[in-house]
């Protein structure tokens, strides 16, 4: 989260204690997965020590490890995957993990032909250097916070340096005990063993350290586990590392927050909501509109630019990235979609979509992955749409279903039409071309492939492909059976009102309630409809054929 001005020699080494079995949160998935701003607890704590540009970055896993090792290795593959074994301690996860890194950088130091035992960098009896130690579960802590550490560190030439915060209530934490005459830490005692007295201190560990190598490796070969939980404790190594004659010292983080570890699903909620607001913090002082920080949600992923505004209630995961002008929500959810500039996405849910330059979304609209609405297009209210590709200016308005198609330049869809792209076994795309007219309530039965400059009639079945410039029509011309309602359906309202309206057309045809092609209509067939009544409608003439009755001569067939 931008620049720092404090700079110290990269690490010899990060390592980021994941190994914990994560018994509080009670879940089937590992502690270290679970996420904040979209993001695993872990990944975060990568991300954080990845900026460092550590020599070797090694997380020890052990509780699920395998899904955690994968996870991991997916998102920085030069990770050093260590196993802890089955002693319990987060001083026996860093056991392991320096076993590991002495081991490699032992390795490294024989294939550049240094002799063991000599002096210099990756020679003698391991890793040299700082070694920044990291919980896993504190998602807050980032690359300024740690970099700011190992300054610390640095410029005091420390043996060992703790962050701390200071706490209201510090029940279940390690307390630092100081030397009041130096400032120097003496030790840190864990909650379950500490005395009363100390109980009452409220500065603790943050679990978050910088030692020196070789400092660190000497007191990791003396730590026991002779306390109330029988566990290897690193924050021993603190006491040691003094007694040996190091110089121990602590840098005490302001904000407690940003430190703080999650144990359980409680500590998930308040750190996600406190990640949440440091995220709309800086998008709102990067120039965008937040108009409601308590219902907005924002990845830290994401990528907003200047002058975007984000009504409330609108969700932003993953890789969602907004280009300038656009306004995204009310009450939207994005997943991975792109909006482009001046862009407006409303009562939205969407993911893996691209929606660009000028084009609007919604109310009420579903995006699946694959969708791709050009330039200045339209996909309005009430439209699902998925691997569909939507040419610039061209609108699918509403109530439609269009998936697996190409849809061409200033080509209007119908309301209510659907690509009927499955037919139980495949998947079938349907193209329609630019600046194509289909009708209302149309069914494109895919493959199938409609022309440009095509146009379509209401209520169509296209089942066969509509060449440039035709009308495709399937729907059977319309046929009235007269006087229907007061024989099959006497005594309803239905029939009283029609009899009443029919009644009123021939003592006053001024009147009337039916428009002249009905009027006409209705005169040249009233002997004919008695006879034709109730027999059942005629087959519709086959499509593509020319037999545009009632279409040719009535209103557009649309
Ligand atoms: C730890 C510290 C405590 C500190 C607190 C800050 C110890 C003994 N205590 O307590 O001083 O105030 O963090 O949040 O270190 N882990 C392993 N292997 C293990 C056990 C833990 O890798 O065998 C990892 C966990 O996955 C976790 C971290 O170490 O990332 C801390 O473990 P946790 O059990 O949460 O320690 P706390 O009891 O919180
Ligand atoms: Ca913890």
């Amino acid at each position: 989260m931008g620049a720092h001005v404090t700079s110290a020699p990269p690490p010899a080494a990060v390592v980021v204690l994941a190994a914990g079995q994560g018994t509080r949160m009670r879940s089937a998935v590992p502690k270290m997965l679970h996420e904040v701003g979209g993001r695993s607890l872990v990944g975060h704590v990568v991300a954080a020590s990845r900026s460092l540009d550590p020599e070797r970055l090694a997380v020890v896993v052990r509780h699920q490890g395998e899904a955690v090792a994968d996870h991991v290795l997916a998102l920085a593959p030069e990770t050093v995957i260590v196993d802890q074994d089955e002693i319990p301690g987060t001083g026996r996860a860093v056991q392991c993990a320096m076993a590991e890194l002495d081991a490699r950088a032992l390795a490294a130091a024989a294939a550049e032909g240094i002799p063991e035992g000599q002096e210099g960098r990756g020679a003698g009896r391991g890793l040299a250097g700082a070694v920044v130690v990291v919980a896993g579960d504190t998602p807050l802590v980032d690359g300024d916070v740690l970099a700011d550490l190992l300054a610390a560190h640095h410029a005091e030439a420390s043996a060992v340096t703790v962050l701390t915060t200071v706490v209201e209530d510090s029940t279940g934490y390690g307390r630092i005990v100081r030397d009041h005459s130096t400032g120097d830490v003496v030790r840190i005692v864990e909650h379950k063993d500490a005395t009363e007295v100390e109980r009452e201190i409220r500065e603790i560990n943050s679990s978050i350290y910088v030692f020196d190598a070789a400092v660190l490796r000497d007191a990791l070969g003396s730590l026991g586990s002779d306390n109330a939980q029988g566990e290897v404790y690193l924050p021993d190594v603190l006491e040691i590392a003094r007694d040996a004659g190091g110089a121990v010292r602590a840098v005490v983080a302001p904000d407690p927050m940003t430190v703080e570890g999650v144990n359980d699903r409680r500590q998930l909620a308040a750190l996600g909501a406190e990640m949440n607001r440091r995220v709309l913090d800086r998008w709102m002082a990067a120039g965008v509109t937040v108009v409601d920080p308590a219902t907005t949600w924002i990845d830290v992923d994401v990528d907003l630019a200047q002058d975007v505004t984000i009504l409330p209630g609108t969700q932003l995961h993953g890789a969602t990235k907004v280009a300038t002008g656009a306004v995204i929500g009310p009450d939207t959810t994005l997943t991975d979609v792109e909006v482009g500039l001046n862009a407006t996405v409303v009562r939205t849910h969407g993911s893996l979509a691209v929606i660009r330059e000028g084009a609007s979304v919604g109310p009420f609209a579903f995006l699946r992955p694959g969708t791709d609405l050009g330039k200045n297009g339209k996909i309005g209210t009430f439209v699902e749409t998925k691997n569909a590709e939507i040419g610039e200016g061209s609108k699918v308005p509403h109530l439609s279903y269009v998936g697996d198609a190409t849809i061409g330049e200033h080509t209007n869809v119908g309301a209510a039409s659907i690509t009927v792209n499955y037919d139980g076994v495949k998947k079938h795309r349907t193209v329609i071309g630019s600046h194509a007219r289909t009708g209302a309530d149309n069914m494109f039965v895919a493959p199938v492939t409609v022309g440009d400059g095509a146009y379509t009639a209401a209520g169509s079945v296209i089942r066969r492909d509509v060449p440039s410039g035709a009308l495709g029509v399937s729907a059977g011309s319309q046929r009235n059976i007269e006087g229907w309602v007061a024989r099959r359906r006497p005594g309803t309202a239905a029939a009283e009102a029609a009899t009443a309206a029919l009644a009123g057309d021939t003592e006053d045809g001024a009147t009337s309630v039916l428009g002249a092609q009905a009027q006409a209509e209705h005169a040249g067939r009233t002997a004919a409809a008695a006879a034709a009544a109730d027999k059942p409608t005629p087959p519709p003439p086959s499509p593509g054929v020319a037999t545009l009755d009632g279409l040719s001569e009535g209103p557009d067939a649309r």
